[in-house]
């Protein structure tokens, strides 16, 4: 019998070929017994001519490891070379190496694509470094560590999703062209249409009114909550940050949660942590090959960090506790820790080192700093509003939410301070019609999947380097 998931669901997409069932790579090697006549199709990784024997290893990008071929040598020609694509017949057979399950006896090859080695930037048995395979943005999947890069994404992703399913939060694809600034920080891409276009439209607005690419779907999961009580979202957003960072991209994916009849920010937190655990215990256990290749390569102490913050409790401060800490550090900063300024990324590592490098919720951010939907703590003298940014090892700020002004009197003399009231009429209805206190947040996927891998460079956890410097693939 076929072992890997999926093993019978290739045999039944098969039914129609006469003879030679199609396996992939991991349905192959996961296989518990032979089988006669298989196919197997993929990218050779390696050739290896010895005189009585031929031996391939092919990858088809179901996962890390490849499958080891046996044949003839009369079956080597000058095309099959690394690189090349490839279709092998043979018989899937207990392999006698220690190291490998079953392997692939063939009996014909053929040469679908050749592959010229010589210009073929990636090379046989290199161990590519990030920044070399970064250069080849359209070549850098068929490398091992993009490989599973891509399907840990993949994988964390649906575990995200399932996570939402299972709490029963429903999804919402919130709009990616919109007319408003969720964030008030002006990092908006706007959105025209080509010069002709515009020129036959007289000048107008494509829409009417100025449109911008997404900086987050919360509005819009708000409007939502005012009809269901859980829901989420998770697509592209966009910034126009013009920061070189290794944690910001022009280009991004979100993942938003929104809960009404929620008065405590705790109860927001708790879902942030429940989320992180619950997706990384996923990830850990459905692609364990995968993140060792990280873990052991590429960030070392990843592994543990992560065992310990799956074990422990996350750790909670305020933002003026936070302050105090960093003004009593012995580390002297490029940006002066004061109360009302913005934590730098250099204070929010300091701050995770210094409550034992486990992730720790800073809540309760100065009323001025923040964007004008978040709620009002009507504290002082040091004015604050219901926020919280969750902070991780190594990255820092990996989420950031708050409790929303529910309040319309509050909502409305605040955005007449800021000038949005006529903008932001509908946005005062949801406080007319029905407004109950309710949260949310937003992760940062990437900056997530940074920390799951201690990928140092956001760059090496996106499928194309989107719009950086070398690639506008
Ligand atoms: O803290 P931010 O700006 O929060 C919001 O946009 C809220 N409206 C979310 C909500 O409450 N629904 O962004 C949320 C997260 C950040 O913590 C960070 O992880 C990530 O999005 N992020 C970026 N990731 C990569 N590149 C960028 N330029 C990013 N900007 C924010
Ligand atoms: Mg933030």
């Amino acid at each position: 019998m076929l072992g890997a998931r999926g093993g019978w669901q290739a045999l039944r997409r098969c039914s129609s070929l006469p003879r030679a069932v199609r396996l992939r790579v991991r349905e192959a090697l996961g296989a518990r017994q032979p089988v006669d006549e298989v196919k197997v199709q993929g990218w050779v990784r390696s050739v290896r001519s010895q005189k009585e024997v031929l031996f391939l290893h092919i990858n088809d990008g179901s996962s890390l490891e490849s499958l080891q071929v046996v044949a003839d040598p009369s079956l080597e020609n000058r095309d099959l070379t690394f690189g090349s694509a490839v279709e092998v017949q043979g018989k899937l057979v207990k392999s006698p190496h220690k190291r490998q399950n079953m392997e692939l006896k063939a009996e014909s090859i053929r040469v679908v694509g050749p592959c010229d080695t010589w210009s073929f930037p990636l090379k046989m048995k290199e161990r590519h470094p990030l920044e070399y395979v970064r250069q080849f943005p359209h070549l850098r999947c068929r490398n091992n560590t993009l490989g599973s890069l891509l399907r840990i994404r993949s994988e964390a992703t649906a575990a995200i999703h399932s996570f939402f399913q299972d709490n029963g939060y429903v999804h919402i694809h919130t709009p990616i062209i919109t007319s408003n600034d969720c964030e008030g920080a002006g990092e908006l891409f706007h959105i025209e249409t080509s010069n002709e276009t515009r020129e036959s439209a007289e000048k107008a607005h494509f829409f009417n009114v100025p449109a911008f690419l997404t900086v987050s779907g919360q509005l819009h999961l708000e409007v939502m909550a005012g009809a269901f009580t859980h829901v989420f979202t998770f697509g592209p957003t966009f910034r126009a940050e013009n920061s070189q960072s290794r944690r910001h991209l022009a280009e991004f994916y979100m993942v938003e949660a929104e809960l009404t009849f929620t008065e405590s920010l705790q109860d927001v937190m708790q879902v942030m942590e429940d989320l992180l655990k619950t997706a990384t215990s996923t990830v850990l256990s459905q692609c364990p090959h995968d993140v060792e290749l990280f873990h052991k390569y590429i960030a070392p102490a990843q592994k543990d960090r992560l065992e310990q913050m799956l074990k422990n409790k996350f750790v909670t401060i305020s933002y003026s506790e936070a302050v105090e800490i960093l003004k009593q550090a012995s580390q002297t900063f490029t940006f002066k820790p004061e109360w009302g300024c913005d934590l730098q990324t250099e204070h929010e590592k300091y701050l995770v080192k210094h409550c034992g490098d486990v992730p720790v919720f800073v809540i309760n951010y100065p009323y001025d700093l923040k964007p004008f939907y978040m709620r009002d703590n009507e504290d002082g003298p040091q004015h604050t509003v219901a926020a919280v940014d969750l902070l991780v090892p190594g990255i820092g700020e990996l989420c950031g939410g708050s409790l929303r002004e529910e309040r319309l009197p509050f909502l409305e003399s605040r955005l007449q301070r800021l000038g949005l009231a006529d903008s932001y009429q509908w946005y005062l209805d949801l406080r007319k019609f029905g407004s109950a206190p309710h949260g949310g947040f937003g992760m940062g996927f990437e900056r997530y999947l940074q920390y799951v891998l201690g990928v140092d460079n956001i760059k090496d956890v996106i499928p194309f380097p989107r719009f950086s410097h070398s690639c506008l693939l």
